[in-house]
């Protein structure tokens, strides 16, 4: 790869001949060339720019001046052209760098990496004469205007440094270790890099994070990319909601629905809040109560139970009495832009199981109940229930239970996965009535005491 370099500073690239960089010049994988644009100036003063047309402020660089200059830096020879290939077999790009470029991210840099030639065009002053990069491109070259951030810089050769520096570590055989640009920042998926950490262990009574001290590989890699995660919603939400859904996980996408972020099934994320539902809520909550019931039901159930159901168990007006009496019913909806796109109903206090969980040797009095969680379908699968049952089973904690427990429907196996991932274990059966018909339900329980199952398995 080989860049070339034009500025009227041209000294200002001599820190590119130290450390990696110089290295893999020695070692013929760079090569850097810096030329100072005044060697294509003519006149007594070698003068490069002149005052704007339409007026202003300040000089503008000369296009005939800059003109002769990429020429001749196009028409470098390089080692991509042999006898057989043409030259067009060369990728040959002309950045220019400028406030108003496009941005320069880890992807285009990705892209850059495969060029055979970059040419940097460093104005200063007020810039280039507009009319360079419209000859350039009309002439088929492929030309980038490209920014290394929203703030102005004297001139373009730190940009041009950025660009040089974050296109050539990305060559083969440029780092001593290629691993370390497969997990840092901007790679990948697009998160950013979780925090890290070396000797000593003990430096002013801040702690190495216990996991990291173990030899568990796996919940490293968990630990990490959950803080990668933390980190990516916390500082570029921006990113958080433009990482490719493809390489995510179940368990990322819960880490990021804990953070706020909720990937849908298909189309873009969105922002998502759980709280507490209030009386508003009791509409919308009813109908996504009746669209998300059914899926939970077994397939030969008929659709006259389920419909019973729904207009008895779920109607507006019990929603409204459940919000209504905050102390023994707990709900909480999932938002996102679009709605309410999930809900979890807790029963807490004294008398908070149903009666038919309270017979003797089923589970003890006193325990909190779980009575629904749901997520509307085309956010299945987003970390929302994962988020959802958290709240309620933290909720049921603060409320002094020492116990959750809940039923669910023998066959929905999924539905079983899913608890016992959040620490519930079966504990017994019962009959569940849905519009008259009598379903059969494991019942699962989970410790809520801080030495007990609590934790995810
Ligand atoms: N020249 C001046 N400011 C710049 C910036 N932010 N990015 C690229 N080139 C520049």
């Amino acid at each position: 790869m080989r860049f070339d370099l034009i500025s009227i500073f041209p000294d200002y690239f001599t820190p590119l001949t130290l450390s990696l960089m110089g290295k893999a010049e020695d070692a013929g994988l760079v090569t850097l060339a810096a030329h100072d644009l005044r060697q294509w100036a003519t006149g007594k003063h070698r003068s490069v720019d002149d005052t704007p047309y339409g007026g202003g402020a300040g000089m503008v660089m000369r296009a005939d001046v800059w003109a002769r200059a990429l020429d001749d830096a196009l028409a470098t020879p390089l080692a991509c052209e042999n006898e057989e290939a043409a030259t067009a077999s060369c990728r040959r790009v002309l950045a220019i760098p400028t406030p108003s470029g496009t941005p320069l991210t880890q992807p285009v840099v990705e892209d850059l990496a495969r060029a055979d030639q970059i040419i940097v065009a460093c104005g200063r002053y007020e810039g280039i004469d507009a009319r360079v990069a419209q000859h350039y491109r009309a002439a088929g070259v492929e030309v980038l205007e490209f920014s290394i951030g929203d703030y102005v810089l004297n001139g373009g050769e730190v940009a041009a440094m950025v660009l040089t520096e974050a296109v050539a570590r990305l060559l083969d055989g440029f780092m001593g270790n290629p691993d370390s640009l497969v997990e840092e920042s901007h790679s990948g998926a697009g998160l950013l890099e979780y925090p890290v950490f070396t000797k000593p262990r003990d430096f002013r009574s801040l702690e190495i994070p216990e996991v990291l001290l173990g030899g568990n590989h796996a919940a490293i890699e968990r630990w990490r990319r959950d803080r990668a995660i933390e980190k990516t919603v916390a500082v570029r939400p921006d990113l958080a909601l433009s990482l490719d859904a493809a390489a995510l996980s179940g368990d990322d996408r819960a880490t990021l629905a804990a953070c706020g972020v909720a990937y849908p099934r298909a189309g873009a994320a969105e922002r998502l809040t759980v709280r507490q539902a209030e009386l508003e809520d009791v509409v919308a909550v009813s109908e996504l109560a009746a669209r998300t019931f059914p899926d939970a039901c077994p397939q030969d159930l008929p659709r006259e139970a389920i419909d019973e159901h729904i207009a008895t168990q779920l109607s507006a007006d019990v929603f409204d009495s459940l919000i209504s009496d905050p102390e023994r019913h707990r709900l909480f909806v999932a938002e996102v832009w679009g709605g309410l796109v999930g809900y979890v109903l807790t029963h807490v206090g004294p008398d908070a199981l149903p009666s038919d969980l309270v017979r003797p040797g089923r589970v003890d009095v006193g325990n909190a109940y779980l009575s629904k969680c749901y997520v509307d379908a085309a956010w299945r699968g987003s970390g929302i229930a994962d988020v959802l049952l958290e709240r309620a089973v933290a909720d049921a904690a603060k409320a002094g239970h020492r116990a959750i427990v809940l039923g669910t429907n023998r066959g929905n196996k999924a539905a079983q996965a899913f608890y016992k991932k959040h620490g519930f274990r079966k504990r017994s059966t019962r009959t569940f009535d849905v519009g008259g018909v009598a379903n059969y339900d494991v019942v699962m329980v989970r410790d809520l005491t801080p030495t007990g199952g609590a934790t995810l398995a």
